[in-house]
């Protein structure tokens, strides 16, 4: 092999985020000089023939049906966590006590309780950690965040976001983790994790939420047969408040016709607004108090110029990028400086954004304001050691 040492990683799961991950790996180096080569040398996946199908079609040389023996694997450097979120801090826990870097997936956790025993087992183990938070690094979200920060819209008043999908509306669609809880499958960890992350990042901690939630269709049929009761929500909305004193909603859905993955995201502040629609996802819009009134309204920034964020590393203004992108962006990010380098955002963020996904849980359930602090009393201490809850030990992780 020619050109930089190979970093050597190991993805678990080989669904659609097993895919994502893959393609990135193989793209960063296309986009920025490496100081390493990524190279996933392993994924692993409980159906035999299947996990062997995608590793061929990914490019992995190998594949295995136990991610136990992938994360004890000595040839790895990173760990790739792309099953679905219950899985997740068992599995953290045990790449990090393998001496791992942990990348995991979103959200991070099913729970507030297992991204704190996450946190903990990354912060122990002196391992690198980051979530998979990847709509960061769209040019155009990375951009507005910029700008936020620089002070383009004075400071943030109002934000407000949406996130609405059709994955939930056919009744025929058979159950699987995503109807699940206790597997973290709720929309509010779906989408509603991104959301909140975008929130906290742009904007700042969220101290209070009141939320509601509903379940449309409550059970689904199970594809051996027979059918099981849905424990997730079809559709979620909330009030937020911030620390800093501004207000936000936030709406998820997965019960909306004809909606495939449409989000925006918004902020209004003392000074100006800005907004973002992931159906035109290489713009963003912006408008400023001392614009000239001749021209009043927003005006719509291309966000490929190359000094925008990540803009520069791809196409031609003009050309865009895509969902895939971010994927790229976010491996090339990781590697830009392995073994050094800052990893961003940290399980640390990914508890934060899990403490106010619960929060709108319990608001909902309780039809009252949670305080976010009632869920993460301990988020500003060291983590504390967390157990894990104890699950058999079945195939139930592959
Ligand atoms: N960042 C994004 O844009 C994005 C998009 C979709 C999903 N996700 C996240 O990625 C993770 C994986 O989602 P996905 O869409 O790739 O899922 P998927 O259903 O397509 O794939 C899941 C993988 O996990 C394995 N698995 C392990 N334990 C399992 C269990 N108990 N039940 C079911 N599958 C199990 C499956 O074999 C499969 O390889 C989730 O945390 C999800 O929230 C992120």
């Amino acid at each position: 092999m020619t050109g930089p040492a190979p970093v050597r990683i190991g993805v678990v799961g080989y669904g659609l985020m097993g895919r994502a991950h893959c393609y990135g790996y193989r793209v960063a180096p296309m986009l920025r000089r490496l100081p390493v080569t990524p190279v996933v040398t392993v994924m692993s996946g409980r159906d035999a023939a299947a996990v062997a199908a995608a590793a061929a079609a990914y490019g992995v040389p190998e594949h295995v049906t136990s991610w136990r023996s992938l994360v004890e694997r000595e040839d790895l450097d990173i760990v790739d966590i792309c099953t679905p979120p219950g899985t997740h801090a068992e599995i953290a826990a045990a790449a990090a006590a393998a001496g791992k870097a942990v990348l995991c997936e979103k959200p991070l956790a099913a729970t507030y309780a297992q991204a704190r025993a996450a946190l903990y087992a990354v912060t122990a183990a002196g391992v690198r950690h980051a979530v998979g938070f990847n709509y960061r690094r769209l040019p155009a979200v990375a951009l507005m965040r910029r700008m936020i920060a620089d002070g383009a819209v004075g400071e943030p008043r109002l934000w407000r976001a949406s996130f609405l999908s059709d994955e939930f509306t056919d009744p025929a669609t058979p159950y699987d983790w995503r109807f699940d809880r206790t597997m973290g499958g709720t929309t509010i960890a779906d989408l509603g994790s991104h959301l909140i992350d975008l929130a906290l990042w742009m904007v700042g901690e969220i101290s209070a939420v009141c939320a509601q939630s509903q379940t449309f269709i409550g059970r689904r049929t199970l594809t051996g047969g027979g059918t099981a009761a849905v424990t997730v929500d079809d559709a979620s909305s909330a009030l937020l408040t911030f620390s800093s004193g501004a207000r936000g909603t936030v709406e998820v859905a997965r019960a909306a016709i004809r909606r495939p993955c449409d989000f925006t995201v918004e902020v209004n502040g003392s000074a100006g607004t800005l907004a973002f629609d992931y159906a035109r996802l290489n713009e963003l819009w912006f408008g400023a108090a001392d614009d000239d009134p001749a021209t009043y309204g927003m005006r719509r920034i291309r966000a490929e110029h190359p000094s925008h964020p990540y803009a520069a590393d791809w196409w031609p203004i003009g050309q865009g990028v895509g969902y895939g992108s971010t994927f790229a962006n976010q491996a090339a990010d990781l590697l830009a400086d392995w073994p050094g380098g800052e990893w961003t955002p940290d399980f640390g963020q990914g508890a934060r954004v899990q403490a106010v996904c619960e929060a709108m849980e319990r608001s909902a359930a309780g039809r009252r304001w949670v305080p976010v602090a009632e869920i993460a009393p301990d988020d500003s201490g060291p983590p504390a050691r967390v157990q894990l809850p104890r699950r058999p030990a079945s195939p139930a992780s592959g």
